[in-house]
């Protein structure tokens, strides 16, 4: 095997290990939550709404005007697939909120198909929706919904007694959560001895405690205060980490999207307007309101060199550090600033590219944006 191939290899194979990214694209498991065509019409005679062109041609506001109706979700389609953390972005009132509660019918939706595991949620009675809301798809609300008599333990077995599991085997089970969300000997406080973000724990704690397949979170951390959030956020990375758990994420705070999401989808008055990585969406906003958005991002430390890469010559290709096309621009900095020498970009044994100051500033300074993206950059150059 050849030096290259070997240090991919070797990136493979930690990949694997750490991180359940790996997963994502097992395409044999099919998607954890697969939603066409979603609308959620509040208002009178909303289900006319979705299937009238005319109407579905208005916006939020001539909408209102003429019909008193609003689309809180309009024609929204996407998966979530397994092990994946699924981040939904949007100023307040697009739509947020509204989209993941009807992923359970927490919120009826008003037209469109929606499948769990390729089971029809639309379809489902009373107890088939009662199953999947305890057992399979738990949420995390922002005001926590802790019960203030209650002590941390009972709060995070609340959902196992509610199934039905015997007293000592659902306190075991939820003196395990309480530990894994770093509670430890708080267990018999009460809510109101606690800090926020000691609260919101309790909170992820009892969501974890009935083991379900996707956890959703509405907006978990946005009453914490910076630091406790931040840790908040990497309790989030850890968890996801260890257990691959499916997540799905409200949040309206860019760098928590960037920083949690797998994918993240960008709303505006009900409608996805861009889905996409963190680097897709950075690197390639689909309009104004995304290039809005993500107007202050550090694009290094989200854009890979696979984007900053250009052409190398012979001589090029077989000098400098090798990097892989999935190098952050800002570590590739490092690198380059290090060894005063271009970096090799390698895939599967491959030089990709090169990087060198000038490539990196480019992407920093942002004057990228407007040339052809990955598929314009990468070309095969030579083998090494
Ligand atoms: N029960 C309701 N009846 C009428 N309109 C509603 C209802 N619930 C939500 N809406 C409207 O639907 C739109 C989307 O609301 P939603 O709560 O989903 O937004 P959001 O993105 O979660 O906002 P925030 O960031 O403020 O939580 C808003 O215009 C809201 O006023
Ligand atoms: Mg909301």
């Amino acid at each position: 095997m050849s030096e290259a191939a070997e240090t991919t290899a070797t990136a493979e194979n930690e990949d694997a290990q750490t991180n359940v990214k790996a997963n994502d694209n097992d395409t044999r498991t099919g998607p954890v939550f697969s939603v066409r065509n979603l609308w959620k019409v509040f208002g009178p005679k909303a289900d006319r709404v979705p299937g009238d062109p005319e109407h579905a041609a208005l916006s939020q506001t001539e909408l209102r005007e003429k019909t008193g109706c609003t689309a809180a979700v309009r024609d929204v389609s996407f998966d979530v697939h397994k092990g994946e953390v699924f981040v939904v972005m949007g100023l307040s009132g697009s739509g947020k909120s509204t989209l993941v509660r009807c992923l359970t019918r927490l919120i009826e939706p008003t037209a469109g198909t929606l499948e769990f595991n390729g089971e029809d949620v639309i379809s489902m009675g009373k107890d088939a929706l009662r199953e999947l809301r305890r057992h399979r798809a738990s949420m995390v609300f922002q005001n926590f919904g802790l019960l203030p008599h209650r002590s941390v333990l009972d709060n995070v077995a609340y959902g196992l007694e509610i199934q039905g599991m015997a007293k000592a085997v659902r306190r075991e089970r939820a003196a395990e959560m309480v530990a894994k969300v770093g509670l430890e000997g708080l267990g018999e406080r009460r809510p109101g001895q606690l800090s926020g973000g000691q609260q919101q724990r309790v909170g992820l704690a009892r969501a974890l405690a009935v083991d379900p397949q996707v956890l959703l979170f509405d907006e978990p951390f946005s009453a914490l205060d910076p630091l406790i959030r931040r840790d908040m956020q990497e309790e989030v990375i850890r968890l996801h980490r260890e257990e691959g758990r499916t997540m799905i994420f409200i949040t309206h705070d860019l760098s928590e999207a960037l920083r949690l999401g797998d994918r993240i989808a960008l709303m505006r008055d009900g409608e996805i307007v861009q889905l996409g990585t963190p680097e897709e969406i950075v690197a390639n906003p689909a309009d104004d309101y995304v290039r809005d958005f993500v107007r202050d991002v550090p694009r290094e430390q989200v854009i890979s060199v696979r984007r900053a890469m250009r052409p190398a010559d012979a001589a090029e290709a077989a000098t400098g550090t090798e990097i892989t096309p999935e190098t952050l621009v800002s570590d590739a900095i490092a690198t380059v600033a290090r060894t005063g020498e271009h970096c090799r970009v390698v895939e599967d044994g491959h030089v990709r590219g090169v990087v060198d100051h000038a490539s990196l500033l480019t992407v920093v300074a942002g004057l990228d944006k407007d040339s052809a993206g990955e598929d314009g950059m990468e070309r095969e150059v030579a083998a090494v």
